[in-house]
């Protein structure tokens, strides 16, 4: 195998990892994608099993969590101004210098793939199979946006003046590719960077933070924060130095972060509602393992989870794909992450508000296929739930949960499945099972979502081969994806625009 396809996580072949940076780093390397770990070789199952045996008690990252923590608007100014200084110099080494830390840093994040794992799972109820494609995604973005920030500098005619300062605000559901890929776009194109992870999350933004601090990231170009006070919150979003912000969280945060700087750059992934079609062409299997999949991994807990399956026409008949997909769903393991037997770990925090409403209350005409349970006093640990008969209109067609359940509505043709997708707000991921060409091509003329997948799961969108964002509430002042060629256009200005050839 060639020297970078590491898969034995216990091997580490420090020579082929420097190979591989001087590889990246001098561009006779191309970008590949990160492979992730292999679960039957039995080298990375006993690996695993540490992982897993050290989430309890695990104290991953409380060090530098401590040492972030901001109580005054004077230390959160000495923070933004040192950030805003450090980026001088960080933009004065050039893109080059800054790709061969950012490859490193790359290392750094593959080094600490264990130590991810486990505060991961730890902090947020992440299972290793959730988390390993997680912390590769994160690889993959150290690598491939540092080939991106070179090629922004070498368009003739146009200089690119980037960002000074850029905030990061990411979710807890992915604790570190989230941060990651926010992170080193800015870093890659540029910018000084404050990083301010999601509370929930706090531990395992801080511990990526710190495998790019040592991967030769000054701690002044970038810095992690935890803020003691909410308004501290309102400050740093509003603070007249920052000059971009990119956020990953609900709609009605991207919205209040903007009413309190309308002019301040800002490039926010925010919500999704998303559906599966599945025609009478499909195959019904296939489907089957791809709804369950995309509706319950991680609990459900991402803004790209498939909430919605829509069977057309004979499809809502099929008793095998009823069969399959009830039967996936009712066998998943539900627990705890620290039991390597676990399939469907927790929600984050204990079920409430709207959450709660859509795993204990049915709509009008709603039955449940398979009733949510309450598995421990915790209030965290459902089983999945599944419920049919959703109505066009109705609040779970067109509401947003952010847990583990799935509905099921019917359609009489395609036309109608796609116009009942359409009708919701959000616009972030849409699939669609059917094996015939002329119903993909008129599904991908006329979904309204960002990321289309046919034939596929709907979630774990893969940098540089699907480039991730949304179109309307999934979306605000985006226009270019993450994981894609243009996202590092975003962080910064042209001095003169490059004109279309
Ligand atoms: N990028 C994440 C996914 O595709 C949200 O699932």
């Amino acid at each position: 195998p060639a020297p970078h396809r590491i898969q034995d996580r216990n091997v580490v072949d420090a020579a082929a990892v420097e190979a591989k940076l001087a590889g990246l780093a001098d561009g006779t390397l191309d970008f590949e994608n990160t492979p992730d770990t292999d679960p039957d070789l039995p080298g990375n199952r006993a690996w695993g099993r540490e992982i897993v045996n050290k989430m309890v008690g695990s104290t991953l990252g409380v060090d530098s969590v401590a040492k972030a923590m901001i109580h005054t608007e004077d230390e959160l100014n000495t923070v933004v101004e040192t950030a805003v200084s450090a980026s001088e110099s960080w933009q004065a080494m050039g893109a080059k210098a800054r790709a061969a830390i950012l490859h490193r840093a790359g290392a750094a994040l593959e080094a600490r793939r264990a130590d991810l794992l486990e505060v991961m799972g730890s902090e947020c109820g992440k299972t290793l199979d959730q988390g390993d494609p997680e912390v590769s995604e994160a690889i993959d973005f150290a690598h491939y946006y540092a080939q991106r920030g070179l090629e922004l500098y070498t368009i003739d005619g146009a200089t690119f003046v980037p960002s000074k300062l850029t905030v990061v605000t990411p979710p807890w559901n992915f604790p570190v590719a989230i941060p990651a890929g926010s992170t080193l776009s800015a870093l890659a194109a540029g910018s000084s960077v404050i990083i301010k992870p999601a509370g929930q999350a706090a531990r395992s933004g801080a511990v990526m933070v710190e495998a790019l601090w040592e991967a030769g990231v000054p701690r002044d170009v970038l810095q992690l924060v935890q803020l003691s006070e909410r308004d501290l919150g309102t400050e740093l979003v509003s603070h007249p130095a920052v000059d971009r912000l990119i956020l990953t969280g609900g709609y009605e945060t991207a919205q209040l972060f903007r009413s309190f700087r309308k002019d301040l750059p800002l490039l926010a992934e925010t919500s999704g509602k998303n559906a599966v079609i599945v025609t009478p062409n499909a195959d019904l299997d296939l489907a089957a393992k791809d709804v369950a999949a995309s509706a319950f991994g991680h609990a459900g807990q991402k803004c790209s989870a498939a909430s919605l399956v829509i069977l057309v026409g004979s499809a809502a008949d099929s008793k095998r794909f009823h069969n399959q997909l009830i039967d996936d769903i009712r066998s998943l393991k539900v627990g705890y992450p620290q039991d390597p037997q676990t399939q469907m770990g927790p929600v984050i925090e204990p079920a409430q508000g709207k959450l709660l409403r859509g795993l204990t209350t049915l709509g009008e005409g709603e039955k449940w296929v398979l009733e949510p349970q309450k598995l421990d006093e915790s209030g965290k640990l459902w089983s999945p739930g599944v419920r049919s008969g959703v109505k066009r209109g109705s609040e779970y067609h067109l509401t947003e949960y952010f847990g583990p359940i799935l509905g099921v509505m019917t359609a009489e043709t395609l036309e109608e499945a796609v116009s009942i997708v359409n009708d919701i707000d959000y616009g972030l991921t849409s699939g669609l099972h059917s094996l015939d060409s002329g119903e993909m091509a008129y599904w991908l003329e006329n979904i309204q979502a960002g990321n289309l997948y046919i034939n596929r799961g709907i979630t774990g969108a893969i940098v540089q081969r699907q480039p991730f964002g949304g179109w309307k509430k999934s979306a605000i002042g985006a226009g270019t994806k993450a994981g894609g060629p243009n996202y590092l256009v975003g962080m910064g200005s042209w001095e003169d625009a490059p004109v279309a050839q």
